[in-house]
């Protein structure tokens, strides 16, 4: 059995973690109206990615004893305007996400809880992972999504990305 505290922040973040997915999703509907399949083809990887991270949240508390409630998922709200909106507003998230693991381990920490921070672990090195992947895209997008043959090219790579 888990402390409250740490309990109930982690059963937010499978909320979180879904709602990643379906934001991402959300994205992914956006490239595919501008014609660029490629990129919702990389936000939909980076969707299936979320619902990962929400199984295994869940899986974690279900191994500690735990019944897993599940909340509403929230609308995503964001606007686009331009075809670089959404791997700004995508990295924006991922070190939001960022900042809820860590309060999660801070809290597991305050608690002595060292089996929550163990298993902590991987999402704090994931959410490196992620921070990282976002703000490559950025930088792809900067370099290579002003000239239509760039786009296209870039289209093309992010479309064959695996996991
Ligand atoms: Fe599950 Fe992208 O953080």
């Amino acid at each position: 059995m888990l402390q409250k505290k740490v309990l109930d922040l982690i059963q937010d973040q499978i909320n979180k973690e879904l709602y990643s997915a379906y934001l991402y999703v959300d994205f992914a509907n956006f490239y595919e109206d501008q014609g660029l399949p490629g990129f919702a083809h990389w936000y939909e990887n980076q969707a299936d990615e979320e619902v990962e991270h929400a199984m295994k949240l869940r899986r974690y508390l279900i191994d500690s004893g735990e019944s897993v409630k599940l909340e509403a998922i929230a609308k995503p709200d964001k606007v686009f305007k331009t075809i670089e909106d959404p791997t700004k507003a995508g990295y924006e998230h991922e070190c939001y996400v960022s900042s809820l693991i860590h309060n999660i381990y801070g809290t597991a920490l305050e608690c002595k809880d060292y089996r929550t921070m163990n298993f902590l672990e991987w999402f704090i090195s994931e959410q490196a992972e992620e921070e990282k992947n976002a703000s490559d895209l950025i930088t792809r997008m900067n370099l290579f999504g002003k000239d239509p043959a760039g786009l296209q090219a870039l289209d093309k790579a992010l479309g064959k990305r695996e996991d």
